[in-house]
């Protein structure tokens, strides 16, 4: 049975290029055995990810990626059973908000700013649909 959660978190510390790069390693090395796909934004300060598989899979990395250090402020946007896989075209693929054009942001929010914090997971999920649909996407690890 496949699920797709979708969460938000803060980012510990001002996000370096390096932090990111070491979290997209680690998701290259570990997704593709455990069936796991996904997309995680960032931008300074924070995360919002996509993680889609069967329900075991993603519910035990989603455990581990709570306990991590590098975030704080988990926040579970979003959890539901699938018929079939959005985010497949990535083991994990990568969007740098801060290169997203700022319309499609005000599209689904009052500023052009990505805070998935206030608004519905639905509006964040009609976001990671339309980054996809624009090839915001940069592929990785496939
Ligand atoms: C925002 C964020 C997203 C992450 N996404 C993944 C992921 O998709 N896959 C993964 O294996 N680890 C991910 N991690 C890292 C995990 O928390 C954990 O450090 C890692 O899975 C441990 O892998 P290792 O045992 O191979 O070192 C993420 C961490 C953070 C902070």
């Amino acid at each position: 049975m496949l699920v797709r959660l979708l969460y938000a978190s803060r980012a510990a510390a001002t996000l370096e290029a390096s932090i990111v790069e070491s979290i997209l390693v680690q998701a290259a090395r570990n997704n593709p055995a455990q069936g796991i796909t996904g997309i995680l934004c960032y931008n300074v300060d924070l995360f919002i990810q996509v993680l889609e598989g069967g329900r075991d899979e993603v519910c035990e990395l989603f455990n581990k990626i709570v306990r991590d250090e590098r975030h704080t402020q988990v926040r579970i946007l979003s959890y539901e059973e699938i018929p079939e896989r959005r985010f497949g075209g990535w083991t994990m693929g990568q969007v740098n908000i801060a290169k997203v054009n700022p319309s499609l942001l005000l599209k689904y929010a009052e500023k052009a700013e990505l805070n998935p914090f206030i608004c519905s997971g639905k509006a964040s999920l009609a976001l990671l649909d339309e980054l996809i649909a624009t090839a915001s996407v940069v592929k990785r690890g496939v």
